[in-house]
């Protein structure tokens, strides 16, 4: 019997697929680090994919290619994910993962700093209606400001580890991480070109919508 609501929501909503299992059994098998995103929150990413049907989304923190399968397995039709990987080691379990999953053609893997590339990209003219940003966590107002300006009107941008372990409300904590994340989120909440919230669910994940213009 659980004893706490993240027991609860685990014990009604954190199944996982049998796919999604083994994509975590490669990801051991490779000496990878396991924290790919939990159950629940891969359960949330899809609603929300499928809440907003994006055309073009962008991953930021590729892994071994979990919350890839499910971004991808929930577009439509004529969506596609970007992922941004540092590592690409890492990018080829992905997308070999995604391969087995049946969703090879919907994803394409950008190696390297995901603030170049995502300067890259916002230089080449593309832009995206859906964002997860699941990278390294000293660059997520970076990736904030970058994601605001890759956006296209309406879109969604969300965020994993935004509660640090309930670390992120304790301001003696002086850690790079967890300060980092207290700067996202301010941002998050404050920013007049975005409305978001803080869901505390597993380690948090932060979301907002970007405004149409007035
Ligand atoms: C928490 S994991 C991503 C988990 C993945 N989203 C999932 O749930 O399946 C973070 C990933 O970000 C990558 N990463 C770290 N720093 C990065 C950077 N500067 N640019 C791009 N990727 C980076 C790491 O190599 C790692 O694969």
């Amino acid at each position: 019997m659980a004893t706490n609501h993240d027991d609860y929501i685990h014990l009604l909503f954190g199944s996982e697929d049998p796919l999604l299992q083994e994509v975590n059994e490669r990801i051991k098998a490779n000496g990878m680090p396991s924290i790919s995103v939990k159950p629940e929150v891969g359960r949330l990413l899809s609603i929300l994919v499928k809440m907003r049907n994006p055309r073009h989304v962008l991953e930021i923190g590729a892994l071994g290619g979990y919350s890839g399968i499910i971004l991808a397995g929930a577009l439509g039709k004529e969506g596609s994910l970007t992922s941004l990987e540092l590592e690409q080691s890492y990018a080829t379990v992905a997308h070999s993962n995604l391969e087995k999953a049946g969703l090879k053609e919907k994803v394409k893997y950008v190696i390297g700093p995901a603030l170049q590339n995502m300067e890259s990209l916002y230089n080449a003219g593309q832009r995206y209606d859906f964002f997860f940003i699941d990278a390294d966590k000293v660059n997520y107002p970076a990736y904030l400001d970058m994601a605001i300006k890759l956006a296209s009107p309406g879109a969604i941008i969300a965020a994993d580890n935004t509660l640090q372990g309930d670390r992120v409300f304790d301001e003696t904590i002086k850690d790079d991480n967890v300060e980092a994340i207290r700067e996202f989120n301010l941002k998050m909440a404050n920013d007049e070109r975005l409305e978001s919230i803080i869901l505390p669910l597993c380690d948090g994940l932060t979301v907002g919508r970007v405004k149409e213009a007035e």
